[in-house]
């Protein structure tokens, strides 16, 4: 299917569905659209655990949801067929200072860039991590821009005891003069641009006619709360659908990770059932039925209990909690009957997380096409490596392919 056939009915899937997807589970007792879907709503709670699993891996994978969602036309849209490049595998060395899946991520990226793409610059380049590998597969001299006088120290000496041609420029990738660093023409590559950061890019690239390929990453990284279209076309199709996107809508493209390992995701989950636990707990003392955001706990810093944490929670809220609060109900439990409601709910939300993807991709593609660019999407490795495996290339001119 043409990419801009893909576009305009992913726009109107979206549009249609919107009340089912852009409502998180967690945030409402009930749903507003169980009135609306109400056998959808009761085979969901239904679920058992081992297909909750399968579909929090995959959640366009089977059909276990077909009936009541369009599961079938979601998973054809939001397909990217494999890069076709192909390299070797590139020496371990060059990954050294590198963990080990961000270099296997480097390492199937960099093959999706043109062989020969002329000067290299390197957007949001961190420690030039990927400068040095395009640098050593190439052979050619590759710049990294990067705002953080600390990462291009840090990179620069890594590129100097490798020996390897990158030089790493501080620079803020929104500020006007950056375009400056893509005057002489070449090639800029960019692995996990956030937001904004990779809307810079495209828009430099676009001005000055520079060939990119680009793995866009954190869609909801913007300074704009609502979201504007790149492409002219995506405007349009928005508008016609009646599509409106706020920045909060964004996050459900980039929600997916990868999969943790059984002991984070039990600690993930335990922290889930707390943060529900308190939720119906804040409900009944504060008397309003409604969500309270309450902020993350880093990593290791859960309390050793729930009374611990709601008191916590409560004191960052400042609600004053009743003396005898915790002997009014098992909250914790409460929270863990929650917490299947909620991670069965969410799975009608997650079957959109990928077309949301797409359709974002999709307005950057259209965005160069507009800008006479020829542009396709693809994936550059698994997605078991990085859920973000999308990759856009683009060069000026030329015949766009119909993908
Ligand atoms: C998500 S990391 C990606 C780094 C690298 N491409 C990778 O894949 O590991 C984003 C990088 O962008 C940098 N960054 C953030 N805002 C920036 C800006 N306005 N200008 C330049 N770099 C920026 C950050 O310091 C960080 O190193």
């Amino acid at each position: 299917m043409m990419y801009a056939e893909r576009f305009q009915r992913l726009t109107a899937l979206l549009a249609h569905w919107q009340p089912l997807w852009g409502t998180p589970p967690f945030t409402h007792r009930c749903l507003p659209w169980a009135g609306a879907y109400p056998e959808l709503y009761q085979a969901l709670l239904a679920l058992d655990d081992a297909c909750v699993e399968r579909l929090e891996n995959a959640p366009l994978a089977d059909d276990a949801l077909a009936a009541w969602l369009p599961v079938t036309e979601l998973r054809a849209l939001s397909h990217l067929s494999e890069h076709p490049a192909r390299v070797p595998a590139l020496p371990n060395a060059w990954g050294d200072h590198v963990g080990g899946r961000k270099w296997r991520q480097l390492q199937a990226f960099a093959r999706c860039v043109p062989a020969n793409a002329g000067p290299l610059v390197e957007w949001c380049a961190g420690k030039g991590h990927l400068a040095r590998t395009l640098s050593r597969m190439r052979g050619c001299k590759v710049t990294g821009l990067e705002w953080q006088a600390m990462l291009c120290e840090q990179g620069q000496r890594l590129a100097q005891k490798q020996g390897v041609a990158v030089t790493l420029a501080q620079q803020d990738v929104l500020a006007p003069n950056v375009g400056g660093w893509l005057d002489g023409g070449g090639h800029a590559v960019a692995l996990h641009a956030c937001g904004d950061l990779h809307v810079a890019l495209l828009q430099q690239a676009a001005c000055r006619g520079v060939s990119v390929t680009l793995a866009p990453c954190c869609y909801q990284r913007t300074a704009a709360e609502r979201y504007r279209p790149l492409s002219m076309l995506g405007r349009r199709l928005m508008a016609d659908a009646g599509l409106v996107l706020e920045r909060d809508d964004l996050a459900l493209a980039v929600q997916e990770t990868v999969t943790a390992p059984p002991a984070v995701s039990r600690q993930r989950e335990r922290a889930g059932a707390r943060r529900l636990g308190f939720d119906l707990l804040q409900r009944e003392v504060r008397g309003v039925d409604a969500y309270l955001p309450v902020p993350s706990l880093a990593y290791g810093k859960m309390p050793a209990d729930f009374a611990g944490f709601a008191r916590w929670a409560a004191a960052q809220k400042g609600i004053t909690l009743p003396a005898d609060v915790f002997a009014r109900r098992n909250w914790e439990a409460a929270g863990q009957a929650r917490l299947a409601e909620v991670q069965r709910l969410e799975l009608a939300r997650h079957a959109f997380r990928r077309p949301l993807e797409v359709w974002l991709l999709l307005d950057r593609l259209m965005f160069l096409r507009e800008a006479g660019f020829t542009a396709s999407l693809a994936t550059f490795c698994d997605r078991a490596l990085t859920p973000r495996n999308a990759v856009l290339c683009a060069t000026p001119g030329g015949q766009s392919e119909s993908g």
